[in-house]
């Protein structure tokens, strides 16, 4: 059966940008593009990233994009954070939440964050202890569960092992990363029944890139299995610079639209959402990834 109500995780300025080649994005487009989300009605905003900037320069001005926001007082506003010295950095910046990130591939791990997975996964207890004593919560992610882009082949058992791990020590919610878009609706049902055994299915987020256009499908099925979390990006913004070709995660405005056809509350204005992506696709140059904005702007 499908939720009634669905919580939305505003990926834009991070996932989106972070991939963005070319010149890096300015920093007051990126604070007017969080605030602008903030208005449209999304209280998830995943902002930065406190990573090193010599891998991702695209977020290299996380500090000052923390800083510049004028906040809403009833918005998360959320970081990536691979270790330590990045999450005294985000605290230091005043998020309000943090999110770990791994991989169920270990290819992919030292790819990403130079480690094996075990060695990240050791690398997250000391960081949970310190965001507990912040009264921060932490998130995780769990990288290439439908595929990886130098493994291939990921199975749901190799998944649910790095989202139970996250899980236990202490995230609040594990996010389940299509990262390079591969899957498709059974193979994402079977993997959210093997992640759902070791970890409660409302602890679960669908975080699915759009490369092989699946995304949406793919939703779908796992909304059928209750997962009530779903991670987009306005204007299908982005990608990961450490998957290549991978596009975009799925569309906000394409999600919204499903969420709507289903009867499904978000309290996000679909109408505000898609004026915000055609004004960061112009920004930026590009015609928005949406199939929903394209077709609503048309009108
Ligand atoms: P490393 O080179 O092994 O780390 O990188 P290190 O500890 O040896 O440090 C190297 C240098 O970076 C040092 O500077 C550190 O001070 C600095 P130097 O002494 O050479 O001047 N440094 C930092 N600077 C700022 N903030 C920090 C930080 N840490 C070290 N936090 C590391 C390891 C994890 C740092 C690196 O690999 C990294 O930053 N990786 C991040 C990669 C990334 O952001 N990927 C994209 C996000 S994940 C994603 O998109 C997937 C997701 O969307 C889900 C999905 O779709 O699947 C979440
Ligand atoms: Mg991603």
């Amino acid at each position: 059966t499908l939720p009634q109500r669905v919580r939305l995780v505003e990926m834009a300025p991070r996932d989106g940008l972070q991939n963005e080649p070319g010149e890096v994005v300015a920093t007051d487009i990126k604070i007017e593009l969080i605030e602008r989300l903030a208005r449209a009605g999304l209280t998830h905003i995943e902002a930065t990233s406190f990573v090193s900037p010599k891998w991702v320069p695209q977020m290299g001005d996380a500090r000052e994009v923390m800083a510049g926001l004028q906040r809403a007082p009833n918005v998360t506003y959320s970081a990536l954070t691979p270790n330590l010295k990045g999450l005294e950095n985000a605290l230091e910046a005043r998020v309000s939440q943090v999110a770990v990130f791994a991989a169920a591939s270990e290819a992919f791990s030292k790819k990403n964050i130079n480690c094996s997975i075990d060695e990240s996964l050791a690398r997250f207890e000391p960081m949970m202890a310190r965001a507990f004593d912040a009264k921060v919560r932490v998130r995780g992610y769990v990288s290439c569960v439908l595929g990886c882009p130098y493994e291939g082949e990921i199975t749901p058992r190799q998944v649910a092992r790095v989202a139970k791990a996250l899980y236990e020590m202490g995230c609040f919610e594990v996010s389940l990363g299509d990262t390079i878009g591969v899957g498709t609706p059974l193979a994402a049902r079977r993997m959210i029944d093997e992640v759902a055994r070791v970890v409660p299915v409302e602890h679960l987020a669908a975080h699915f890139h759009d490369t092989y256009g699946m995304a949406i499908a793919n939703l779908f099925a796992v909304l059928e299995q209750g997962v009530a979390v779903i991670d987009a990006s306005t204007g299908g913004l982005g990608g990961c610079p450490y998957a290549k070709g991978a596009s975009g995660n799925v569309a906000m405005e394409d999600v919204l639209y499903l969420l709507e056809g289903l009867g499904i509350e978000t309290g996000v204005d679909l109408a505000a959402v898609v004026e915000t992506g055609e004004w960061i696709s112009g920004k930026l140059g590009r015609e928005s990834a949406s199939r929903v904005a394209r077709a609503m702007s048309a009108r």
